[in-house]
């Protein structure tokens, strides 16, 4: 088979790692990948987002199966694209990915169908916004409406910091449209986990669970990013939990899509706060997880292409799952995630390649004359697996000290909540 993977990231690195495992592979393409993609894929020169180019390229190559990593393309309507023109694509329409490219679509329709979620209120006017958190108080959560890159949300102690959100995002549009409507929320605290599925109308299978790191600094600390590393299993999800998740969440999920006439195939991602009353959702993503994907794709046995196909095409599917614990560390630029420096060249990936255990997936690389240089806020992936979480981040630490690029930046914390759960 032909199978296209659409992204540039760790995610899609991840995936492609995964798929090219799988008999049923001829040829993998990714759109437009990374230097490590490049390893094992042909990269095209196609943006994820023009979603006309790429599914001309689909009918062009006879392309048979596509996998969309990121939520940009899905909001902009690819699969809609390529199912009008008969091609296979693994993810959700348009429509259904209003649930990550609004949040107060999400937001709304969590409401609507009783699905646990942080309180909340919308605005399309600054001043408003303001004189609603002068009344509900602090701490407050801020959202941009739109699609941020995980980037769009401020969590606010104080309300200073409340109030130069709302100017950031809708004073200084610093986030363009995306920041037109904000989102002013409830804060939840307790343990953030993220929790995946394989979604097709009224079916699901879970995937693994695993914890992000989403703050740039250690403890959880400065801005949001995309996510700084992650690993899977996330031991606070035990068996009482996941029953809540299941029954609160996403069966309440489901019948709200097909309530409304939805249909959604593709990954599914609930995003979760493990409150003192339960799981609450904080966001739905329509995708996996970035850097969650590397972390859970790395615990899956057997042949995922097979299982995706199967479970696309409506068949029943088992997901087989390896015991050992998978972690993730993400190497970052100088600068993200406002303003990241691209062009350093990256030293040691050679040092990483035969180690045992130890997988490295590619974010913003590119390859240039047989060297790698940083492109972007999110370089790389560096992953282990262990017998135990504190094995897994030995190893992985101990990977991270062969790599080096000019303002090079890890959290050293990734994993560390756990253990000291
Ligand atoms: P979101 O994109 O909405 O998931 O928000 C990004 C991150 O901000 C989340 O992963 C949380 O770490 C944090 N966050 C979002 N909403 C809340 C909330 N209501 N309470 C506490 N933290 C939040
Ligand atoms: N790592 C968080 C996300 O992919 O949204």
């Amino acid at each position: 088979m032909k199978v296209l993977v659409v992204g540039n990231g760790g995610r899609e690195h991840a995936l492609l790692w995964k798929l090219s495992q799988s008999p049923l592979v001829k040829e993998l393409y990714c759109a437009r990948g990374n230097a490590g993609t490049a390893e094992l894929a042909q990269n095209v020169p196609i943006e994820p987002n023009q979603t006309r180019a790429l599914a001309d390229f689909a009918q062009r190559e006879g392309i048979d199966f596509t996998v969309v990593g990121l939520e940009s393309p899905l909001v902009a309507g690819i699969v809609d694209e390529f199912e009008s023109r008969g091609l296979a694509i693994f993810g959700p329409n348009s429509q259904a990915s209003q649930l990550e490219g609004s949040k107060a679509f999400a937001k709304e329709f969590m409401q609507k169908y009783s699905i646990p979620t942080a309180e909340f209120h919308t605005f399309d006017e600054p001043q408003r916004a303001k004189s609603f958190v002068k009344d509900f108080g602090v701490p407050v959560v801020v959202k941009a409406d739109g699609l941020a890159a995980g980037k769009g949300v401020f969590v606010c102690r104080t309300y200073e910091e409340a109030y130069r959100a709302i100017d950031h995002l809708m004073v200084k549009k610093s986030m363009g449209q995306a920041g037109s409507k904000v989102i002013v929320e409830e804060f939840l605290e307790g343990e953030e986990v993220s929790y995946i599925v394989l979604l097709r109308g009224d079916r699901y299978v879970p995937l693994p669970t695993s914890q992000d790191h989403k703050r740039l600094l250690e403890g959880d600390q400065g801005p949001n990013t995309g996510g700084m590393g992650a690993y899977s299993p996330a031991p606070f999800v035990d068996e009482r939990t996941e029953e809540s998740i299941k029954t609160q969440i996403i069966d309440r999920l489901i019948k709200g899509l097909k309530t409304e006439g939805i249909e959604y195939t593709g990954f599914l991602y609930a995003g979760l706060m493990l409150t003192s009353s339960g799981p609450k959702v904080l966001e739905f993503n329509v995708r996996l997880g970035d850097p969650e994907a590397q972390a859970i794709l790395m615990r899956l046995q057997g042949d995922f292409l097979e299982t995706l196909l199967d479970f696309y095409r409506g068949k029943e599917v088992e997901l087989k799952v390896d015991p050992r614990v998978s972690l993730c560390v993400v190497l970052a630029s100088r600068g993200y995630p406002e303003k990241p420096e691209d062009g350093k060249e990256v030293h040691g990936l050679e040092k990483v390649r035969a180690l045992e255990q130890v997988v490295l997936f590619h974010a913003g690389t590119v390859e240039k004359d047989r060297r790698v240089y940083t492109k972007g806020g999110r370089v790389l992936n560096v992953c282990a697996w262990g017998q135990t979480l504190q094995e897994a981040r030995e190893r992985a630490y101990g990977t991270v000290e062969k790599i080096s690029f000019e303002g090079m930046y890890y959290r050293r914390d990734i994993g560390l909540r756990a253990l000291k759960g």
